[in-house]
């Protein structure tokens, strides 16, 4: 799989820990920053995940901010993106077994290493199921057409 991964200051850290595991896992990574402790502002580093995954430029994003939720808020004004909050196990697999998630987004400030990187192999292992799923996936889709320019 090819994967955009992208963090702010608030989980410029676990980033590096996700992008270590992906690379050890032959995953192909597209590192979009930051790689040091810095202030940056995450929707900056959002857009360039989603716009990534939005126009099929790799399979799926992960982004890694305090708590992930103004990554995810950001990724999902882009067409396709479908960003889920992740938090633990459960949620991991739902979000893409249900939801087909692209991107997840994670805490750097809630998650520990052991645990982010736990999620990651279990969304990356999931499947999405289809069938009704795909169907509210369809409602999403048509409610994003006439929503956004
Ligand atoms: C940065 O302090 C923090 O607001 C950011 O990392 C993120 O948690 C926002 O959702």
């Amino acid at each position: 799989m090819k994967i955009a991964l992208a963090a702010d200051h608030g989980g410029w850290n676990l980033k590096a820990a996700i992008q270590n595991y992906l690379q050890k896992t032959s995953h192909q990574v597209v590192d979009l920053g930051i790689d040091q402790e810095e202030r940056v502002d995450y929707p900056d580093f959002a857009a360039k995940v989603a716009r990534q995954v939005s126009q099929g430029r790799v399979d799926l994003g992960i982004l890694v901010c305090g708590t992930g939720i103004g990554m995810a808020i950001t990724a999902n004004k882009f067409k396709g993106v479908r960003a889920a909050v992740v938090t633990d196990l459960y949620t991991a697999r739902m979000s893409k077994e249900h939801n087909n998630a692209n991107v997840i987004a994670l805490g750097g400030r809630v998650l520990k290493e052991d645990q982010a990187l736990e999620i990651v192999k279990t969304w990356l292992e999931a499947k999405f199921e289809g069938g009704r799923h795909q169907e509210r996936l369809n409602k999403i889709a048509k409610i994003e057409r006439e929503n956004f320019l």
